[in-house]
C-alpha cells in the first residue's frame, strides 16, 4: 500500500448506497487516507453513475480532502493496482429482485432477495460475475483485498473461497451491526461497551451471548426482546413480535431474518399482501431508489441525504470502512465476517463460510473460537449452511439437478414439485443473466 494513501475501487459503484460509503471514508479519512476511489459500473448503469459519482465528488469537495473520485465503465482499467475492492453490484437491477419475490409469492412460497428462491437466484446471478471479478483481481492488483457486500453475501463469499484464486476475499454485511446497535439501546448501553458473541452464517446470525464491562447481560436482553414493543429489526423486513416462551427457551438472539423461518406462515401472509397491491420488498425499493436518484441530482446537495436511511443497508458503510480500516492500520480489533470456518464452529466443515466474530489485521481476518453452536439452533443453520452448498455448486455448473436440489432442500420451498416448477419459471425469467444454464434453456425450448 502507497505511502500517499490507498486506492479503492467499488464495483457497482452507480448503487444508490454510494453515499453512505463515501460518508463512512471521508469520516475515517485521518485512520485511512483514500487517495483514489474508483466508482465502477457498466453501461446500463451509466447514468446511476453519473448522477452518484457527482454527489460523492460534491461531498469530498465539502469535506476539503484531497481524495480523488474516477467514474469509469472500464473495470479493467479501474482495478489496476488497487489495495482494496469492494463489490456492490446487482445483476439484472432491481427488475431482476422484483421477479425473485414475486414468482415464489406466485407459487405460495415466501419472495425474499436473499432467503428461499429468490435467495438462489441471485446467488445464481451474481456468483459467476464474482467469479470474473476475482479473475481480473489476479491480474491487475493481485495484493488487493476483495470486501464483497454483493448479496446473498454468505454464499458469493463461499463461491470466491472456493472456486476462485483469490483467497484475499472477506464478506461484510450489516445484520451483527444492526444488531449490537439495537441490543445497546435496549440495554440502554454505549454500543462500544457491547460485546455480542456472533455466530452462525450471513443472514442466520444468531446472538449467543452478550457480555457488557464482563458481564454477561444475556438473560436480561432476552427478556427485554420478548416483549411486544421491543422487537430487533431492520427497514426492510416486517417487524412482527417473537413469542415470548420460544424466545426464553432458545437462550440465542435471532437476527431479523430469522422471522422468515420461525414465523415463515405469518411472513408469508404479510408477504402476499404486498404482491396483491403490487409492493413487494424490491418494489417499494424501485420507487425509493427513484427518489433518491432525484434527489442526488441537486446540484447543492454535498452530503448524504438522511432518506437513505430508508433502506435495509443502513450502517453497511460502518461494516466496510471499519474492516478497510483495521486490515490497514493492523488494528486487531473485533469485527463478524463472512470467512472460512477453520475450526471456528466446530459443528460445521472447516472449509464452508460463516460468519462469525473475528480479530482483524493487517493480514485478514481470524476468526475466534465458537465450538459446536447449541443444539436447538444446529439444526436450521446446517441445514441453510446444506442449502448454500448445493446452490454454489449450481451457479457454478449450471447443473439444473442442484438448482433443483437447492430448491428443495431450503426450508422456505415447501413442496418438490412446485420447487420444479419455480424453478422452470424463474430459469426462463432470468435467462439473459444465467449464460451457465444455457443448454438446460435450450433443451427447454
Ligand atoms: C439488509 C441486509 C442487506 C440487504 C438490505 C436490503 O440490510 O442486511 O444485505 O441488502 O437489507 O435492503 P433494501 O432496502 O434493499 O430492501
Amino acid at each position: 500500500m502507497g505511502k500517499k494513501g490507498i486506492k479503492i475501487v467499488t464495483i457497482g459503484g452507480g448503487s444508490s448506497y454510494t453515499p453512505e460509503f463515501v460518508e463512512g471514508l471521508i469520516k475515517r479519512y485521518q485512520e485511512v487516507p483514500v487517495r483514489e476511489l474508483w466508482l465502477v459500473d457498466i453501461e446500463a448503469g451509466r447514468e446511476k453513475l453519473e448522477i452518484v459519482g457527482q454527489l460523492a465528488k460534491r461531498m469530498v469537495e465539502k469535506a476539503e480532502l484531497p481524495m480523488q473520485i474516477h467514474l469509469s465503465l472500464n473495470r479493467k482499467e479501474a482495478l489496476k493496482d488497487a489495495d482494496f475492492v469492494t463489490t456492490q453490484l446487482r445483476v439484472g437491477l432491481l427488475d431482476a429482485r422484483i421477479k425473485d419475490e414475486r414468482i415464489p409469492l406466485k407459487h405460495g412460497m415466501i419472495g425474499q432477495e436473499t432467503n428461499g428462491a429468490g435467495g438462489l437466484f441471485k446467488a445464481l446471478r451474481t456468483i459467476p460475475v464474482l467469479l470474473d471479478i476475482t479473475k481480473d483481481i489476479q491480474e491487475l492488483c493481485p495484493k488487493a483485498w476483495l470486501i464483497n457486500f454483493t448479496n446473498p453475501a454468505g454464499m458469493v463469499t463461499e463461491a470466491l473461497l472456493k472456486y476462485s484464486d483469490h483467497n484475499k476475499v472477506v464478506g461484510v454485511c450489516n445484520v451483527p451491526i444492526n444488531m449490537k446497535f439495537s441490543i445497546a439501546s435496549l440495554l440502554n448501553e454505549e454500543p462500544d461497551d457491547v460485546h455480542i458473541s456472533f455466530g452462525g452464517l450471513n443472514h442466520m446470525l444468531y446472538g449467543l451471548d452478550v457480555h457488557v464491562k464482563g458481564t454477561s447481560r444475556m438473560k436480561e436482553v432476552m427478556e427485554l426482546m420478548s416483549h411486544t414493543d421491543t422487537q430487533l429489526t431492520m427497514q426492510n423486513i416486517i417487524p412482527l413480535p417473537w413469542e415470548e416462551n420460544f424466545l426464553q427457551a432458545l437462550q440465542a438472539i435471532p437476527s431479523p431474518y430469522h422471522r422468515y423461518y420461525y414465523k415463515t406462515e405469518e411472513m408469508l401472509k404479510k408477504e402476499l399482501a404486498e404482491y396483491q397491491q403490487g409492493k413487494t420488498r424490491a418494489e417499494v425499493v424501485k420507487e425509493m431508489e427513484n427518489e433518491l436518484f432525484e434527489l442526488y441530482k441537486d446540484p447543492d446537495l454535498n452530503i448524504k441525504p438522511p432518506q437513505l436511511a430508508n433502506r435495509g443497508g443502513a450502517y453497511y458503510s460502518d461494516s466496510a470502512c471499519n474492516l478497510i480500516s483495521s486490515i490497514y492500520t493492523d488494528k486487531g480489533d473485533i469485527q463478524t465476517l463472512n470467512v472460512k470456518n477453520n475450526g471456528s464452529i466446530t459443528s460445521l466443515p472447516a472449509d464452508a463460510v460463516v460468519e462469525v466474530n473475528c480479530v482483524v489485521t493487517g493480514h485478514g481476518p481470524i476468526p475466534l473460537s465458537i465450538g459446536p453452536l447449541p443444539t436447538p439452533i444446529q439444526g436450521l443453520v446446517s441445514q441453510i449452511k446444506s442449502f448454500e452448498l448445493t446452490a454454489v455448486e449450481a451457479a457454478v455448473t449450471g447443473s439444473y439437478q442442484q438448482a433443483l436440489l437447492a430448491l428443495c432442500i431450503n426450508p422456505l420451498v415447501t413442496d418438490d414439485i412446485k420447487a420444479k416448477i419455480i424453478l422452470d419459471e424463474m430459469l426462463e425469467a432470468h435467462k439473459e443473466y444465467l449464460p451457465q444454464f444455457l443448454n438446460r434453456n435450450q433443451k427447454n425450448s
